[in-house]
């Protein structure tokens, strides 16, 4: 049990937050596809992209980390051996589904498997598709989630209109597509994140894309590079939110990724009413990234849905926390895919805001909000889920009293020292 305490602090400074871990987790998978050496700056030494590096490991890439620089000697995804153990991505859906559509169209055989919070995530959204392919997929149960054994095989091109839109999928589907006879499509109804995308045309693919469509040839070998992974604008979330909802607060990130896939948060900050600027350091076809400032101000509430949704995905748990403290009724819509994620997150995120005495209630695809309230502090669950963990920290900024988290350890999957950010940035002595 971990007890936050940071009553009416208002957060100012600077921070670098952690590396992107969905650049991360891309950066070590296309290092191990691409034959020869790789080097990653700025990787997240989160667990979630931890066990990603074990995994390559054990198909037989030499991986080697220095905190958050990363070597990968790989022969090539042709020259990958079978592990002689499952491979377990751990919490992380992001390794799993992006490792089932790349291990589909390899020479391996292996076991796939995680821990029980991802051993009851929904697979079939990638393994169905997948097996268009002509993938191979075996488990000794109906349920059609982890452990699934991959039998790696030749596969044949698709094109594919995706039901959700969800970056796992579509990255999944292109990584068997580099694999397979012909050219692979995807299609989504809403733009999901494109860091696949951006880095396979960095190791020299031809990834085609126009409007909600990509695509990709089969059969193009990968050239290794030198990756820069910026700061994860999901966890400068965290404190973005802080610093919108305290008065007083003025806090300023550095190197922070603003891939415009990602970055609805900045937008709805922006219509609640929070003083937010930024500076772009670097654009086109690479991953672009700068310097966000982000000033306390007076918030109201707002309506969050449809093609925003996937912007922020990972961010609503803590925009729920904002909305208690915003004039009027924010209403989350279209994100029913939160009540799949590490946790059903429309239930955790209700549950534990309500034992703050949040005006909150969950919809079957989203949420409704009303502020603001003046919350109470008291002891909260992370449901084993980092998002839920750190939103629990950051509530107790506006909570009269201490917020207690049980099992807030899970914040290491995506945001090591979040802690330790937390206590610089606020101004009593911890
Ligand atoms: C991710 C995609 C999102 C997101 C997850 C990371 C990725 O999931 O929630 O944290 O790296 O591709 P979906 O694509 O399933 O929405």
């Amino acid at each position: 049990m971990i007890t936050a305490s940071y009553e009416g602090d208002a957060l100012k400074g600077t921070i670098r937050v952690p590396g992107d871990k969905s650049i991360s987790h891309r950066a070590v998978m296309l290092g191990a596809i691409a034959k020869g050496t790789t080097t990653i700056s700025g990787f997240l030494a989160g667990e979630d992209c931890l066990s990603t590096i074990r995994i390559f490991s054990q198909l037989g890439v030499d991986i080697e980390r220095i905190g958050t620089d990363v070597t990968v000697k790989s022969p090539g995804i042709t020259g990958w051996k079978n592990p002689v153990e499952a491979l377990d991505a751990g919490n992380s859906g992001t390794t799993a589904r992006l490792l089932l559509g790349i291990l589909a169209g390899s020479n391996v055989t292996a076991e796939v498997t995680g821990d029980r919070y991802l051993c009851k995530r929904p697979m079939r959204r990638v393994t169905t598709p997948l097996k268009e392919m002509d993938a191979r997929f075996e488990s000794d149960h109906e349920t059609g989630t982890l452990p699934l054994t991959v039998k790696g095989t030749q596969l044949k091109e698709m094109s594919y209109n995706m039901p959700i839109a969800s970056a796992q999928v579509k990255s999944a589907i292109l990584f068997a597509g580099l694999s397979a006879q012909g050219t692979t499509t995807v299609t989504e109804k809403a733009v999901s994140r494109d860091h696949t995308e951006r880095m396979l045309r960095q190791f020299g693919a031809n990834v085609q894309s126009e409007a909600t469509s990509v695509s990709i040839v089969g059969g193009q070998s990968l050239q290794a590079c030198d990756v820069k992974v910026p700061g994860d604008i999901s966890s400068a979330a965290f404190f973005m939110c802080a610093a919108a909802m305290v008065s007083g607060s003025s806090l300023t990130f550095q190197d922070v990724g603003l891939n415009p896939t990602r970055t609805g948060i900045i937008d709805v900050l922006e219509d609640m009413g929070a003083k937010v600027s930024i500076k772009e350091t670097v654009g086109g076809e690479g991953e672009p990234y700068g310097e966000l400032t982000v000033q306390s101000s007076d918030l109201r509430g707002v309506e969050i849905s449809g093609s925003l949704i996937p912007r922020l995905i990972d961010e609503l748990p803590v925009i729920a926390l904002l909305a208690t403290q915003a004039t009027g009724t924010t209403i989350i819509k279209d994100a029913e895919e939160l009540r799949v994620k590490e946790t059903d997150r429309i239930e955790a995120v209700c549950s534990e805001l309500r034992k703050l005495g949040a005006s909150i209630e969950p919809t079957p695809d989203g949420m409704r909000i009303t502020g603001p309230t003046k919350l109470k502090g008291t002891i909260l669950s992370s449901h084993g889920d980092h998002r839920l963990g750190m939103m629990a920290a950051i509530a107790s900024l506006v909570t009269e009293g201490p917020v207690q988290i049980e099992d807030a350890s899970c914040i290491n999957v995506s945001y090591p020292g979040f802690f330790d950010h937390l206590n610089s940035l606020t101004q009593s002595k911890h």
